[in-house]
């Protein structure tokens, strides 16, 4: 595995952003920020991520090799180390929700965002956080959320958190270092809750009917609207909901 050098926060704002700026003043790549809480976190498409104690709040720092790098496949590599990660502390069964979010039950317990930070003119470093509700919070999740969010343990217990953060690590670590063969797409696949079911995509204020028929090598989803035309999507275009 990697030797990480972890950084442990009480509460900060976010940490991607508090990586952020720890990588433009030159830390070094696999540096991770882990806080018990944040005040700001951040979702994709610029939505915020409930963060409050209980959670795992975790930002990795990484160095592509390659410039044409796909943060896609980062993230999906990342869904597919916490997935397992998930499962392997805790014994429940977590399916995969194309591209970013792993749920439980049918309720999401975690989110994944991945963002590039460039530094001059070198190859962007990028920032995978990873946001994981490990214990019920306190006074249970905002309205907002209650219906559709969930927990993984009911009660915090720090040799499983400790546990939990270091084999994640450690599943990261593996799948990232083979990212280039994709040893983690049958898994995504075979993991994924969308596959083969009808799904609304959004894209800025279109919706469309579609079916979820295929991942490819890429991470993107083929979709089948019903007028039969296919198209591949990708995260960064759409947003994906169950019907
Ligand atoms: C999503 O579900 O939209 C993605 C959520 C990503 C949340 C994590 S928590 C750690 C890291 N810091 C942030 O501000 N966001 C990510």
């Amino acid at each position: 595995m990697k030797v990480f050098k972890i950084i442990r926060l009480d509460n900060v704002d976010s940490t991607n952003n508090y990586l952020k700026e720890l990588a433009k003043n030159g830390c070094n790549e696999n540096t991770v920020v882990i806080a018990k809480s944040q005040s700001n976190g951040k979702g994709t498409k610029g939505r915020s991520f409930v963060s409050d104690e209980g959670g795992v709040y975790m930002s990795i720092l990484i160095s592509p090799k390659k410039s044409d790098f796909d943060a896609t496949l980062v993230t999906s590599m990342t869904a597919v180390a916490v997935c397992k990660t998930i499962e392997q502390i805790s014994k429940r069964n977590v399916d995969i929700k194309w591209v970013n979010d792993l749920y439980i039950d049918n309720k999401k317990v975690c989110g994944i965002l991945c963002e590039s930070v460039v530094i001059g003119s070198s190859i962007p470093f990028v920032i995978v956080g990873i946001g994981i509700n490990l214990v019920r919070p306190k006074n249970f999740f905002p309205k907002e959320i209650a219906d559709i969010a969930t927990y993984i343990f009911e009660k915090e217990d720090p040799c499983v958190r400790e546990k939990f953060e270091t084999r994640l690590l450690e599943n990261f670590s593996e799948y990232y270092k083979n990212i280039e063969s994709k040893t983690f797409l049958p898994f995504y696949r075979q993991k994924n809750m969308v596959l083969g079911k009808e799904v609304t995509v959004i894209s800025g204020t279109e919706t469309q009917n579609a079916k979820a028929l295929e991942i490819d090598d890429s991470c993107r989803l083929l979709v089948e609207f019903s007028d039969k035309t296919k198209k591949y999507i990708s995260s960064a275009e759409v947003q994906i909901k169950l019907s």
